[in-house]
C-alpha cells in the first residue's frame, strides 16, 4: 500500500494531528483544513501542505480524515465523510446522541471503513504499562481507583463549548470522558454508576462544570472520578491512584511515571526514558499510528465507534442516574 493520504479539519486540536500526520510514516499530510483560512494557510506553510476551508471540496483528494471540530458537528462531518467512503478518526465524543453514535458505527461497517475515535489517554505508553501490571496481577486485585481530571477554562459565554446542545453535555462528558473510558479500559464493564455536577463557579456553561463521578465495576472494584473546568488552584495528587488488595498503582499527573507502593517502599513501573524525543503533536501521533496500521491491514482499531460507545453510554448513564431529591 502507498502512502495514506491524510487531511486535517479544524486547527486548534487538530493541529496536533497534522504534525502527526506529518511525522507518521504510512502517512501524507495532504490538506489542511479550518473555517479560519488565515489559520489554515500559516499551519499549511508549515507543514508544507495545500489548504482550504472547506472540507468537502478535496474529499476525493484523501483517504482518511480527522475531524477535530466542535462536537454537534462530529456526527454530521463523520456521516458525510464515510458516506464518501474515507476512513475518519474523530476526536472525542464520537457523537452527541446514542442514535448518531449507532448510525456512524453502522455506516462505516457497511461501507468498510475504520471509524476510530482519538481517546488519546489510551495510547500513552504509562496507561499501556498500567493495563499489562493491572492485569498482570502481580500488583494485587483493584478495590478502589480513583481519577482527578482539574482545569481551568477562560470562561466563554455562548461559546460552543458553554451549551449543552453542542458540547453534548458539561465537563464529565467532554473532558471526563477519556478518564471514564480508562476506568472501563482497566476494570470493565460497568455494573452501576451515579453522579453529581455542580455549575457553582462555571456559571457561563450550561452543563456541570464540576463532577463527580462513581461506578461499581461487575468485577466488585469501585472508582470515582472527579472532574473540574472551574478549579482555581489544583492539587491533585495523581491522575490516578489505585488501591489493590497489596499496595496502591499510581499514575502521575503528567502521566510519564506509573508507580507501585507498598509499606516496604516503591516500584517503578513505567517512567519516560530521559532521552525521550518531544516535538509538536508527540502524544497523539500514538493513536495516530494505530488508526493508520489499522487502515494498512483493514483491522479495527481499539478504540473504534462501539468502544467509544461503550464509554458515552455510561456517561449518559451518569446524567440519567442524578437529581434524585433527598426526602428528609
Ligand atoms: N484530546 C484532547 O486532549 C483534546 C483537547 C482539546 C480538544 N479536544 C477535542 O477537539 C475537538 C475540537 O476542540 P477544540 O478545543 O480544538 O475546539 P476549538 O473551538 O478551539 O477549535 C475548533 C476549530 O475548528 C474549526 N472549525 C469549526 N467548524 C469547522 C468546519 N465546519 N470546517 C473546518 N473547520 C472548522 C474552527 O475554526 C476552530 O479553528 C473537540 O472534539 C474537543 O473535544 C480534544
Amino acid at each position: 500500500m502507498g502512502k495514506i493520504r491524510t487531511a486535517v479539519v479544524g486547527l486548534s486540536m487538530g493541529l496536533s494531528h497534522a504534525h502527526a500526520y506529518k511525522r507518521a510514516e504510512r502517512s501524507e499530510l495532504t490538506w489542511v483544513v479550518d473555517l479560519d483560512e488565515e489559520k489554515a494557510k500559516k499551519v499549511a506553510g508549515e507543514l508544507g501542505c495545500n489548504y482550504t476551508k472547506d472540507w468537502m471540496s478535496i474529499i476525493d483528494d484523501v483517504d482518511a480524515i480527522s475531524f477535530a471540530t466542535p462536537h454537534h458537528l462530529h456526527a454530521p462531518h463523520a456521516m458525510q465523510a464515510i458516506e464518501a467512503g474515507k476512513h475518519v478518526l474523530i476526536e472525542k465524543p464520537l457523537a452527541n446522541s446514542e442514535e448518531d453514535c449507532l448510525k456512524l458505527i453502522k455506516a462505516a461497517d457497511v461501507k468498510n471503513v475504520r471509524l476510530m475515535i482519538a481517546y488519546i489517554v489510551r495510547y500513552l505508553p504509562a496507561i499501556r504499562k498500567l493495563k499489562e501490571a493491572i492485569d498482570s496481577g502481580k500488583y494485587g486485585t483493584p478495590i478502589n481507583a480513583q481519577g482527578w481530571v482539574q482545569g481551568n477554562l477562560t470562561p466563554a459565554p455562548g461559546s460552543w463549548f458553554s451549551r449543552k446542545e453542542t458540547l453534548g453535555g458539561g465537563v464529565l462528558f467532554s473532558h471526563g470522558c477519556h478518564y471514564i473510558d480508562i476506568l472501563l479500559y482497566l476494570f470493565g464493564d460497568p455494573e452501576r454508576v451515579a453522579h453529581f455536577g455542580t455549575r457553582i463557579g462555571t456559571e457561563w456553561m450550561e452543563g456541570e462544570g464540576t463532577s463527580q463521578a462513581l461506578i461499581q465495576f461487575k468485577s466488585g472494584v469501585i472508582a470515582n472520578l472527579n472532574s473540574s473546568w472551574g478549579i482555581k488552584v489544583a492539587r491533585p495528587p495523581a491522575k490516578y491512584q489505585i488501591h489493590t488488595t497489596t499496595g496502591l498503582l499510581q499514575v502521575e499527573n503528567s502521566m510519564l511515571k506509573v508507580e507501585y507502593i507498598t509499606k516496604e517502599g516503591s516500584e517503578v513501573i513505567y517512567e519516560r526514558p530521559a532521552d525521550f524525543e518531544n516535538f509538536p503533536g508527540r502524544n497523539v501521533l500514538y493513536e495516530i499510528e494505530h488508526f493508520l496500521e489499522c487502515i494498512a491491514n483493514g483491522t479495527r482499531p481499539e478504540t473504534d465507534g462501539v468502544e467509544a460507545l461503550r464509554s458515552h453510554r455510561t456517561i449518559w448513564a451518569m446524567y440519567e442516574s442524578q437529581g434524585v431529591p433527598v426526602n428528609l
